[in-house]
């Protein structure tokens, strides 16, 4: 295991006309499970590639450590490596499979037969050691494919790029709990690719938002959902995302249209900005408060466990999530309001501050 830094490491697949992956400095620290997260197209693929080896970036430096591996081939870096669809030698059994990666290292014999069953027994796959992994359904093909990415104990790091695609949902769940049970064992670092926030949000210690081949946050998932650093991440993380309404500073006060929203974080220049505030945080009220914003009910979708109420301010929409079997009705104005702590601002996307609260003024 080694700390995995990333010096400046960029990726262009057509000459520096486009970046895939813009140049970064990152590091992946030693032992923890991070999560990989972004939508189709942003970069993710190809950065785990990068650690691995399978790709060269066109710009910037790699270290295990002290080692640089920048132009050191996947076989020289000690990385095991698990795709989106499954690798297996069809004809081999699952045993044999799953026993490749060490035989290939030559591990010794008893210890080779000691690793793959505690993959298999972890994986649930004792039943079907014996038989040809061509014989199996593509998502227990999978499960041996992780298997494969698993069974060696001394690895750089296990990258894993969306592994549970093609495996049964009610299977999922489990095989993540596994996953994480299999890193508390065996302390590897693990990058694990994903484009879904539920997985990586239960999955990792530490989840990285990629989008649009840039990190634009890295967090634990609570800091990710409380403190988003960019609109993005408001609006990846969280269901249904962060609302986000044009604001302007005056002075000292924040507002929205005519309306005192609250006060300026001080520092900022005069202008406009974005709020982002999550639907869990905006609170309705019935009467005129300052500091508010006057809000059309635009419908109410009512959850269950909850109430998703919509409402127009001006030309936007927002939403506010409260207590199921509210009574707001559609086309009744109320106030929304904006907790100070929970609200940020926003300009070029990114959070340049938060919301303050109005002196001598009811803030929520
Ligand atoms: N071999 C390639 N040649 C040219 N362009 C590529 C190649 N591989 C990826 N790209 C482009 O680079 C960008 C990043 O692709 P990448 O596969 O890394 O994204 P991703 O986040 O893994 O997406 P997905 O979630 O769909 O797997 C995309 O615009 C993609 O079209
Ligand atoms: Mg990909």
């Amino acid at each position: 295991m080694a700390d995995i830094r990333l010096e400046g490491v960029g990726h262009s697949y057509d000459g520096g006309e486009t970046w895939a992956l813009k140049p970064m400095t990152w590091t992946w620290r030693s032992a923890r499970a991070y999560a990989l997260l972004g939508p189709s197209g942003c970069g993710k693929t190809t950065l785990l590639n990068i650690v691995s080896g399978l790709i060269t970036p066109t710009t910037g430096r790699i270290w295990f450590d002290d080692r640089e591996v920048t132009g050191v081939p996947t076989a020289g870096r000690n990385i095991a490596q698990v795709f989106q669809f499954p690798v297996l030698y069809e004809e081999m059994t699952v045993y044999d499979n799953l026993a490749f990666p060490l035989r290939n290292r030559k591990v010794p014999k008893r210890e080779i037969d000691l690793r793959v069953r505690e993959v298999s027994r972890l994986l649930g796959l004792d039943q079907v050691l014996r038989r040809r992994s061509r014989r199996l359904d593509p998502g227990r093909q999978q499960i041996v494919s992780l298997g494969r990415g698993l069974v060696r104990s001394q690895v750089a790091a296990v990258l894993l790029d969306e592994p549970l695609t093609v495996v049964d949902p009610a299977l999922k769940w489990t095989l993540r709990s596994k996953l994480k049970e299999i890193h508390r064992d065996t302390g590897h670092t693990l990058i694990y690719v994903t484009h879904d926030q539920t997985e990586a949000l239960t999955f990792a210690d530490e989840v990285v938002v990629l989008n649009d081949g840039a990190i634009v946050q890295a967090g634990e998932p609570a800091e990710l959902f409380l403190s988003p650093a960019h609109e993005f991440v408001g609006h990846f993380i969280g269901s249904p995302g962060m609302n986000v309404l044009p604001a302007e500073i005056v002075g000292d006060v924040v507002r929205v249209g005519r309306e005192d929203v609250g006060a300026a974080p001080g520092g900022l220049p005069d202008g406009p900005v974005r709020i982002g505030v999550r639907p869990e945080f905006v609170r309705i009220t019935g009467t005129r408060t300052s500091p508010g914003v006057a809000a059309k009910v635009t419908g109410i979708d009512r959850m269950g466990a909850y109430d998703l109420v919509h409402a127009r301010v001006g030309e936007h929409d927002l939403i506010a999530k409260t207590e199921a079997d509210s009574a707001y009705l559609p086309d009744a104005v109320e106030f929304l309001h904006f907790p100070a702590d929970r609200t940020f601002l926003f300009r070029d996307e990114v959070r340049c501050g938060s919301l303050a609260p109005l002196n001598g003024r009811g803030q929520g």
